[in-house]
């Protein structure tokens, strides 16, 4: 079985597309410090450009999850497989994620966090794919809102390949 990637989103349109949520975010934190918490693997890649985008003081801290079963259907259960280093208590925290689909990582991580007692949450997601939503997410920052489409690059991988794509495609199988 061989692969093609079709283009959804060229990497100017993300680059575009960053800058403003950058200078949005920058505007909205004003004043006050950030904790970036970037999703693990995913979200690595959206998460350090944005990054370069605000303007406001910025940790950068890191956590993993892993949604139980495999393929690309998520089972809605959500364990976190590395936690951050740092505490969060009294933050600002803007969690960020390479994509939601079932919104079941981002609705148990608020929850997560809340427990933790941050001064506040937001989130800010590089994709959104509505159509397939279980749960309801309060997402504050989107980039792309997409159609319901396997996507793989910029951080989202198609069997741990692809990541490395500077755009977002979608996998065509033949
Ligand atoms: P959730 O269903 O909203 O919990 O999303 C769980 C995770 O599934 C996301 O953070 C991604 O890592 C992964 N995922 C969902 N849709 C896609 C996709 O189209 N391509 C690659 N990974 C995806
Ligand atoms: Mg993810």
């Amino acid at each position: 079985m061989s692969e093609k990637i079709s283009t959804m989103i060229p990497e100017e349109d993300l680059d575009k597309r960053i800058r403003e949520l950058g200078e949005q975010i920058s505007k909205d934190y004003e004043g006050q410090e950030l904790t970036v918490v970037c999703i693990l693997k995913g979200a690595a890649t959206f998460a350090c450009e944005l990054a370069k985008r605000i303007t406001v003081p910025v940790i950068m801290d890191y956590m993993a999850t892993s949604s139980y079963g495999s393929g690309t259907v998520s089972t809605g259960e959500v364990k976190i497989k590395k936690d951050l280093d740092l505490p969060v208590e009294g933050r600002n925290v803007l969690i960020v994620e390479d994509i939601i689909d079932s919104g079941n990582t981002l609705n148990y991580l608020t929850s997560v966090f809340k427990e933790r007692g941050v001064k506040s949450i937001r989130l800010c997601t590089m994709l959104d794919k509505p159509d397939r939503r279980e749960v309801d997410v309060d997402v504050d920052y989107t980039g792309f809102t997409i159609p319901d489409a396997f996507v793989v690059g910029y951080g989202l991988d198609y069997d741990q390949k692809y990541r490395n794509l500077p755009f977002i495609g979608v996998v065509e199988l033949s």
